[in-house]
């Protein structure tokens, strides 16, 4: 049995939350590849180290830390959105390295660990996984861009000589990332564990609209070919559009607006901004791609300019491993009785593209009222340390039952 060091592990979650730290409330300011992002993963690196395990950075940057023989892989992510959580990824890879050093310490199941970059999606969506699991090519993410038109290829340079070759899959009998739930089921219901029995499925894409620039106060309102209000039209036709199609759990958000040249007297010449769309059915997500991209050909007409639409990002709905998902149940009834249940997840992981490649699960923690991707992300102490019980007591599990 597996004991972990629940004070060493909140310490350890807290010196991770140093590198970045926004110094608004506890959340964490750590895109892929920044400063701060490199030198957490440095000093991930040694302590992986000093658990015992062979540090590998790939290509990409992902952190692995190799237990000598095959084994079960743990982890998750610690580069973090623009305003990010001190949580979100941090805490599968910070619960992974506890439980490795406390095998080091008292024997038990090989254990590996797995710090994914960009799970952001800085460049992409979910880049470092993406790559590995092979849904996506090396030489197709190098030509990704961040908002700064900075490339993937230039940004991963940065890591310079630490980087070594792809980690083979092979070695790994299966993975479990647990991760913060980051909505708000778990708090509401009051409980401690979700198990993931499903992920949902994204596309995101870039649609310029191209107008024309010219001044506020002379040119006539029928004349003008505004990017702003051909946006502004985009977005309440795709609403009304979208009403017949959706579900409840149907997401789409226009998150990011680039407004050319972004000043209050020019009618704006040109608008980029990022569509984003998520559902659990795959026929759903095509459907919508069709409905998006119909509704930005009709406003072109309409306001007389003109579209284009970057490239399409987009990982397929996916479910969990029947197998690991009862290690999850078996465990979760030993440490919080009947204080957890199965649940979807709307936000997106690295298990997804990891589920390309072997048995994969994940289990989540709550996120007080439901907040994540922001500053006041949070989970009381308590829960994290179930958490980190449950995914100790499944690695056991596995091994009794299966070696
Ligand atoms: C992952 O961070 C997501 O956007 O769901
Ligand atoms: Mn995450
Ligand atoms: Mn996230």
């Amino acid at each position: 049995m597996i004991e972990i060091n629940a004070e060493r592990f909140i310490l350890s979650l807290n010196k991770l939350r140093e590198f970045g730290k926004s110094g608004v409330g506890k959340g964490v300011v750590r895109p892929a590849y920044s400063l701060s992002d490199i030198a957490a993963r440095d000093w991930i690196a040694e302590q992986m180290q000093l658990a015992g395990l062979k540090v590998n950075f790939d290509p990409l940057g992902n952190l692995f830390g190799l237990a000598s023989m095959d084994s079960i892989l743990l982890g998750s992510h610690t580069d973090s959105q623009p305003e990010g959580g001190w949580l979100d990824g941090s805490l599968g890879v910070m619960a992974a390295l506890e439980i490795a050093r406390s095998v080091k310490e008292q024997g038990g199941p090989p254990v590996s660990i797995v710090n994914f970059q960009d799970e952001e999606g800085r460049f992409g969506v979910t880049t470092g996984s993406a790559v590995w699991s092979g849904n996506a090519s090396i030489a197709e993410a190098d030509q990704f861009k961040d908002v700064n038109g900075i490339s993937l290829k230039e940004a991963r340079g940065l890591m310079g000589e630490r980087c070594a070759d792809f980690v083979s899959p092979d070695q790994f009998k299966g993975f479990i990332e647990m991760h913060i739930e980051q909505g708000p089921q778990l708090d509401i219901k009051g409980q401690q564990i979700g198990i993931v029995s499903s992920i949902v499925g994204i596309r995101d894409m870039k649609i310029t609209f191209q107008g024309e620039q010219n001044h506020a106060g002379t040119t006539p309102m029928q004349v003008r070919k505004d990017a702003f209000q051909s946006l502004s039209l985009f977005n309440n036709m795709l609403n009304q559009r979208l009403r017949n199609i959706v579900t409840p759990q149907t997401v789409w958000t226009i998150g990011q607006v680039i407004i050319h040249p972004n000043a209050p007297s020019i009618v704006p010449g040109q608008v980029t901004f990022s569509m984003q769309w998520r559902d659990a059915e795959l026929d759903r997500l095509l459907r919508i791609d069709d409905i998006v991209r119909s509704a930005a050909l009709d406003v072109a007409k309409e306001m007389e300019v003109s579209v284009s639409f970057g490239t399409m990002l987009g990982l397929d709905p996916v479910e969990m491993d029947k197998n690991l998902m009862g290690a999850l149940e078996y465990a979760a009834n030993k440490t919080v009785g009947s204080q957890w249940s199965k649940m979807h997840s709307g936000a997106l992981h690295d298990a997804t593209n990891v589920a390309r490649l072997m048995p994969t699960a994940m289990l989540f923690v709550p996120s007080i009222s439901g907040i994540s991707h922001s500053f006041d992300e949070n989970t009381d102490d308590p829960d994290l340390i179930s958490g980190i019980r449950v995914l100790a007591t499944a690695v056991d599990y596995l091994y009794a039952n299966v070696n």
